[in-house]
């Protein structure tokens, strides 16, 4: 799960990284109450920032510098609703202003394919890090992390080093980059990136800036992370998608897909939308991977998920039972059915190959539901799919 940076901010402070105040707002009025609050406390200025989780919010013109309580109102105004990058903004942070010396970077990250975790840092932080990142990759130091040993001081003594520190900044720097460690371990996460990580006019080290993304995988060790969950912007369906263990994404097609096995989805996609080329363009509407093993019940919740897209015009559902068996899938769309009663009004193409494949495509015949066509081959069946879905 990816943070938004008031959040990781938060967290920073909770571990003793050197943040800057920061208060979030949703409203223009809000924003002008926390300006007044910061402002208050003794900063010169604010600055009135997009909640998004994208980068590149500054050159979008989401971060902006107000130097009253009414600029900053006027400010969140302008950049409450914003699109950055396809991502609305729905909330502003309004920060303590920092008087910048100098900006810098650092990261701390998974590095799975070298099995391990990997530091960033460079004295050349800021807004254009991708570019030096591109055009002089010398001036971004790569240090690479033990995880059984993690950031120690002589680490922490080496990543500043190896990125260019004077040797008056270097232990200060490195002191912050052992706090950052503690967020990074002591929270399960697979990155920490401060850009830019700031020395202020006085000397001090700040993180002006937080991205953090949380590894789900270590979710049972935080029930506390469970809040920083943005509820808001889960469509419903995927939510309820999520609520049944199912792999769903919407996509925006009229053609609902329901399949076990990614790759077998995958396929299913682009049959579908070969098939949809003869059938008025038609195409996939989503991407719903029931998993391996599913029973009668996960088949039905499926089910429920892609009925419940308006877009839907006609549902394939396309199995190969492995581990599961077709009977139970078979059971899952007579049951899903029955329940739904005249509420079910979209066609179904069922295509069932594999394990228990006979029972499956024998309790589908006897039931012998209307909405319902049995296929014979995939290729059948999402053309059949394709067809009901433009008819
Ligand atoms: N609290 C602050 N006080 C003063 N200047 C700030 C503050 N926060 C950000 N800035 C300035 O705005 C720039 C952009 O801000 P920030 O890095 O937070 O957003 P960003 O553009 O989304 O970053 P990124 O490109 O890393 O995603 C910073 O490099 C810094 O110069
Ligand atoms: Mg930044």
């Amino acid at each position: 799960m990816d943070l938004f940076e008031y959040q990781a901010r938060d967290l920073f402070e909770k571990h003793g990284v050197p943040v800057l105040g920061g208060v979030v707002a949703t409203t223009p009025d809000e924003a002008r109450a926390a300006a007044e609050q910061l402002l208050g406390a003794g900063s010169s200025v604010v600055v009135v920032k997009a909640q998004v989780k994208v980068g590149g919010r500054g050159k979008a013109g989401g971060v902006k510098i107000a130097k009253s309580a009414d600029e900053a109102a006027e400010l969140a105004g302008q950049i409450l609703g914003m699109d950055i990058k396809g991502h609305t903004v729905h909330r502003v942070m309004i920060a303590a202003g920092a008087d910048i010396a100098e900006e810098y970077y650092f990261s701390l990250l998974l590095d799975r394919s070298e099995r391990r975790y990997l530091a960033m840092c460079s004295v050349e932080g800021g807004v254009e890090i991708e570019q030096l990142a591109v055009e002089r990759p010398e001036a971004l130091a790569k240090v690479a992390v033990d995880p059984q040993v993690g950031v120690d001081e002589a680490k922490a003594a080496e990543i500043a080093q190896a990125a260019g520190f004077s040797a008056e900044d270097a232990p200060k720097v490195a002191d912050v980059i052992r706090t950052l460690w503690t967020v990074f371990s002591a929270e399960d996460a697979t990155l920490v990136e401060v850009n830019p990580l700031v020395k202020a006019g006085a000397g001090e080290i700040v993180a002006l800036d937080g991205k953090v993304t949380l590894d789900a995988n270590a979710d049972f060790r935080h029930p506390e992370h469970a809040e920083l969950e943005d509820k808001a912007a889960a469509d419903p369906l995927e939510a309820k998608a999520a609520e049944n263990d199912l792999n769903y994404v919407k996509l925006d097609g009229e053609v609902g897909i329901i399949g076990n096995g990614a790759g077998l989805v995958m396929s299913t996609l682009d049959v579908v939308a070969y098939a949809g080329e003869n059938h008025g363009g038609v195409k996939p509407a989503n991407f719903l991977d029931i998993g391996g093993g599913a029973n009668a019940q996960v088949m039905a919740a499926g089910l429920d998920v892609i009925l419940g897209d308006e877009q839907v015009k006609s549902v394939f559902v396309n199995v190969f039972g492995g581990i599961t068996a077709c009977d139970e899938v078979a059971n899952g769309i007579v049951g899903a059915l029955d329940l739904l009663g005249d509420a079910a009004t979209k066609p179904l193409v069922v295509r069932l190959d594999g394990n228990s494949v006979e029972k499956g495509r024998a309790i589908l015949t006897e039931r012998n539901h209307p909405l319902v066509t049995l296929a014979e081959t995939m290729d059948g069946g999402a053309d059949k799919a394709a067809e009901l879905a433009n008819a």
